[in-house]
């Protein structure tokens, strides 16, 4: 049987992907990658995927003039790999409802808090200003509103006294590379 084929999507630093193409090798996940693509074209998540042999792709929003457009383009991208899912990791774009429409339950996200709380593109410094004891990861379908849809995956991180910025990423970042592996091969396996 072939591995099933996943798109990967990111926009920074790729540390989840990093952790994505680990488990891949330590056959914890059993998919191939087709085609990452960035939004980004400084993200260093296409130097660890280009490290990796695979194929990535660089779609600048500055070249395309509406998100249904980019969208459109993004969907091409990813449908040549003909993936089963599309895994968000780190991607920073909303999708217009029109490309969501197109992959039902079939993109996951990864997000930095416990949704429904502190949603959007800040979350911990959202939770660190509001004082929280604990925050924490979510990983989720992705519908038609923003950082929401059926949570597959969810886990507790605490706000520790003297926390940072960096301090508490660094510690949901090690959580989010344990679960979201763990998350795609639940959905992988059905
Ligand atoms: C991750 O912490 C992910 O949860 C977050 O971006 C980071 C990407 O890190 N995503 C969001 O905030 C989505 N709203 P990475 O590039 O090192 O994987």
């Amino acid at each position: 049987m072939p591995l099933p084929t996943i798109a990967v999507c990111c926009s920074g630093q790729g540390t989840n992907l990093q952790a994505i193409l680990r488990a891949i090798r330590r056959r914890r996940l059993k998919a191939r990658i087709g085609v990452v693509v960035s939004d980004n074209p400084k993200a260093y998540a296409i130097v660890r995927a280009m490290k990796a042999g695979i194929p990535t792709v660089v779609l600048d929003p500055r070249g395309f003039s509406s998100r249904e457009r980019f969208d459109r383009a993004l969907s091409k991208v990813i449908g040549r790999s003909r993936p089963r899912i599309i895994v968000l990791a780190g991607f920073m774009r909303i999708l217009s409802p029109g490309f969501v429409r197109r992959y039902p339950r079939r993109i996951l996200n990864i997000h930095p808090a416990l949704l429904p709380a502190f949603s959007g593109c800040r979350a911990v410094a959202d939770a660190l200003r509001h004082g929280v004891k604990v925050t924490g990861v979510t990983v989720h379908f992705v519908d038609e509103k923003v950082d929401h849809g059926p949570i597959l995956a969810q886990e507790p991180v605490p706000v520790r006294p003297g926390d940072t910025e960096q301090t508490l990423a660094d510690r949901i970042h090690r959580v989010e590379h344990r679960i979201y592996p763990e998350a795609i091969q639940r959905v992988l396996k059905g």
